[in-house]
């Protein structure tokens, strides 16, 4: 059985994310159901090297069957393929292809191939449809929903990129059955964020569901990803270009996040390992009168539940403040940290270079 939520954004066409078990098989057909899909012809499936034996079969399947000509583009899994230089390869591949405004780019993988993909849609002559097609449980809960579309540049993670909604999400649960544990866990801290950020009602039911979520279980992780999606689409809705203070939010953990994975290298310690020690770090950091202790050690365990530990490696403060400096957050000389105080609520703080120091040497 198949779930529905609909995002519905201010100014934007409003768009479904479908979630259930083998919904690849539907997705010409709920493509052609979309009018603006009625006509279309040309697609480009963009895929990884990794996800390319796995499933693009059975979408071009699905697609051919809809009547769509598809062509595919796979590029090498990793971090490092959100480049310039790949989303110029893949501007190259579309215009080669003779591709109109009236084609569709669909991108099936990770947060990697959605961001990259979407951010390659958004910009082909000046904007043609991107559907996501989530593989990896963090694309599921959080990048394929929300429109963030970016590529990373040596200085930082996504500092090139634009806001561009996908026309539709299909999140085919079974893909997540060939999915490394490692990226389990990774999309494990990225549930774990939503639901601290978003209610009582979510965290309690995380940390109950927890071992089983970490056991793999596949009930609990399509109910988990259906409130994830709610959540975002609540969130996104209030503030699509993070620009109202309330998108924020989702950045809970990425600010020190982001600077571990580019201090270690992108790839040592996978997107939702970073984020879950950034989380840590931001609940030691957050001093103020309103931090709940008891959320600080439930979140704590939580994580350790999720199978996310507190990481051994540790970088020198100059190391992670230089990277910090690039984040997107920052405003004037500050870096700012999103401090959760309780259970879905939280506030931005500017965090002055001494404390940061002092801090991250404690830390
Ligand atoms: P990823 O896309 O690199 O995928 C992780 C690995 O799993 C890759 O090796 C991939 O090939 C493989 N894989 C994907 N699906 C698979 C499957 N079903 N079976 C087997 N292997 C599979 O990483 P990710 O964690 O999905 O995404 C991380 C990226 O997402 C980062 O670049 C991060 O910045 C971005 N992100 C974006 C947003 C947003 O709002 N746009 C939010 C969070 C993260
Ligand atoms: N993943 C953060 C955001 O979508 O804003």
């Amino acid at each position: 059985m198949a779930t529905k939520v609909i995002v519905n954004l201010p100014d934007e066409a409003p768009y479904a994310v479908r979630i259930g078990e083998g919904i690849i098989a539907d997705l010409g057909r709920n493509l052609r159901d979309i009018p603006r899909f009625a006509r279309t012809a040309d697609v480009l499936v963009v895929t990884d090297s990794n996800v390319a034996p796995l499933y693009l079969a059975a979408v071009r399947e699905s697609l051919a069957a809809a009547g769509f000509k598809a062509a595919d583009a796979v590029v090498p899994a990793g971090e490092e393929t959100k480049s310039v230089e790949v989303a110029a390869e893949l501007w190259s591949a579309l215009a080669q292809l003779a591709f109109g405004r009236d084609c569709l780019v669909v991108a099936l993988g990770g947060g990697v191939v959605g961001d990259l993909a979407g951010f390659v849609a958004a910009t082909y002559m000046r904007g043609v449809p991107v559907v996501q097609v989530p593989t990896t449980l963090l694309a599921m809960v959080d990048s394929s929903v929300g429109g963030k579309t970016a590529v990373n540049l040596p200085e930082g993670k996504n500092l090139a990129g634009v806001f561009y909604q996908p026309s539709f999400v299909c999140a085919d649960t079974a893909t997540l059955a060939t999915l490394p544990d490692r990226e389990w866990r990774c999309g494990c801290a990225e549930v774990a964020k939503s639901a601290a950020i978003d209610s009582d009602d979510f965290f309690f039911w995380l940390c109950e569901h927890a071992p089983q979520l970490a056991a793999r279980d596949s009930q609990v992780a399509a109910e988990a990803i259906k409130r994830c999606v709610v959540f975002k689409a609540d969130v996104v809705a209030r503030d699509k270009t993070e620009s109202a203070g309330v998108r924020e939010c989702l950045n809970f953990g990425h600010t020190l996040g982001h600077a571990i994975e580019a201090a270690a290298g992108y790839g040592t310690y996978s997107h939702g390992a970073a984020v879950a020690e950034g989380m840590r770090f931001a609940l030691a950091l957050n001093d103020g009168a309103d931090a709940s202790p008891e959320f600080a050690e439930a979140l704590g365990r939580l994580l350790d539940t999720l199978q996310l530990p507190v990481l051994e490696w540790r970088a020198p403060a100059d190391r992670l403040l230089e990277a910090m400096r690039c984040d997107k957050k920052n405003r004037g000389g500050d870096v700012r940290f999103v401090l959760a105080d309780d259970v879905g609520r939280w506030h931005v703080e500017a965090i002055g270079e001494e404390r940061l120091r002092e801090s991250l040497e404690a830390w």
